[in-house]
């Protein structure tokens, strides 16, 4: 017997939808799990149609896109404390970033408002629509956009220049990028290429749909997620350790590229995924599912690619929620992590073998940092600059020796996620 519907608690099943946007999103909040996970988890998401799951999504990602704009304009308007916060902040999500007209929304917020709170919640509302066009230029900028640990995190990292064109390409949706299996694309018409192995759609058709994707001929695959792979140059015929794979973009791109890959993974969910994939591109890896902190070879790699867990704040148009989930002391757990996988990494390479550090962070303490603190401790390893003589990575993403993108790269076509690789090669 198949699963009950979700009720229709309303007559307009729209207001029904909204409601449960605020529950995801407080949940999101409260919980501070993935939107992913929130969804995943909530007992009817998944019994929704997809139109009315793709209206829920839709909202949600606005709201978290547009919440430290929201959270600002409304302590603007009131120094006190504001309740039915979250009704307003999906309120001017529906007004302001999803042409809803005024009335409706005004409406419908008024309708999950405690009655002494409807006068106030009403005038705040107007305030906001009162603001015109120059809301954007008000609020929709970087140090209003971000939550201050990560805001003051970047900007000392980055010129305001660059923040301002990172935060516009973050307010977007971004498009669908996918790596082929082999050299040359099979796909629909009106994509763009920036490099031979991917194309890009602006405005992609369904993904099951599309020309190859039963044939596994491609992946989607964020352009600049393809990126570190390419920096351990050719792998025809090598071992190649994957740690940290799952869902398995980069290990496809591996065994595409005539490696012969393990593919190193705890997340038993995630490696889930990553069996799906290789089941329909056919492509033959070996998964092992270890804790790579403990794991050892039986045999050395002729090259490791390490693709570690981070804050994945070059994510974040597709992931809006992270920065309202995290803060420093997640960063700092995560850099013993990534430290330790790092050491395991140059462990399992014989000599002569590169080892590629990659993280999808925006943060020199996840990039760099880490891989300066691993060559200062150990002496059996060298940093070798990534050049795009071996590698075909486009030069504007190598800067320093490094691998290093950011969401505002490639901005006119809609941008790219924000990733950072380094090479290094064991010495001895
Ligand atoms: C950035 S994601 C990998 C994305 C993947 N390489 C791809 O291209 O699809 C990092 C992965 O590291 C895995 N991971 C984190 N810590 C780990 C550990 N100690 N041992 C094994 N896997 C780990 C996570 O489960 C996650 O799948």
């Amino acid at each position: 017997m198949s699963a009950p519907k979700p009720p229709r608690f309303s007559k307009d099943h729209s207001v029904t939808l909204r409601q449960l946007v605020l529950e995801l999103y407080g949940d999101v909040l409260k919980r501070k799990q993935t939107l992913e996970d929130t969804c995943a988890r909530h007992p009817t998401f998944k019994r929704y149609d997809p139109s009315d799951r793709g209206f829920v999504m839709l909202r949600m990602k606005t709201l978290f896109r547009y919440r430290g704009a929201f959270m600002a304009m409304l302590r603007d308007f009131s120094p006190k404390k504001i309740e039915h916060e979250d009704v307003l902040h999906l309120a001017l999500t529906e007004i302001l970033c999803l042409g809803t007209p005024v009335y409706a929304a005004a409406q419908w917020a008024k309708s999950v408002t405690k009655p002494y709170a409807q006068s106030y919640v009403h005038a705040l509302i107007q305030r906001a629509v009162r603001l015109g066009p120059d809301w954007r230029d008000l609020y929709a900028v970087p140090e209003r956009i971000m939550p201050s640990w990560l805001y003051q995190r970047l900007q000392q990292q980055y010129a305001q220049e660059i923040l301002c064109a990172m935060t516009r390409v973050g307010l977007q949706t971004p498009p669908l990028d996918i790596t082929f299996a082999g050299q040359g694309g099979v796909g629909e018409e009106g994509h763009l290429a920036l490099v031979p192995w991917s194309y890009r759609y602006a405005e992609p058709p369904v993904v099951t749909a599309m020309t190859g994707y039963d044939q596994g001929l491609w992946w989607v695959q964020d352009v600049a997620a393809s990126f570190p792979v390419m920096a351990l140059g050719d792998v025809q015929g090598k071992a190649v350790l994957d740690m940290g794979a799952a869902p398995g973009g980069k290990t496809m791109q591996l065994a595409s590229r005539g490696a012969k890959v393990t593919a190193l993974d705890y997340a038993l969910d995630r490696i889930k995924i990553l069996k799906d994939n290789l089941a329909r591109t056919g492509l033959p890896v070996e998964v092992v599912v270890a804790d790579a902190r403990t794991w050892s070879p039986t045999a050395l790699f002729d090259a490791v690619l390490l693709d570690a867990p981070c804050s994945a704040t070059g994510t974040l148009r597709r992931h809006p929620e992270l920065p309202w989930i995290r803060d420093d002391g997640h960063l700092g757990a995560l850099r013993v992590t990534q430290e330790a996988l790092l050491h395991r990494a140059l462990n399992a390479v014989s000599v002569g073998g590169r080892v590629v550090y990659a993280v999808c962070s925006l943060l020199k303490e996840e990039g760099e940092d880490v891989v300066q603190a691993v060559l200062r401790a150990r002496s059996d390893c060298l940093l070798r600059p990534i050049t795009n003589q071996d590698t075909m990575i486009p030069d504007f993403a190598l800067k320093d020796g490094y691998l290093q993108t950011n969401p505002s790269d490639w901005a006119e076509a809609g941008g790219m996620d924000g990733f950072f690789a380094a090479c290094l090669v064991k010495t001895s």
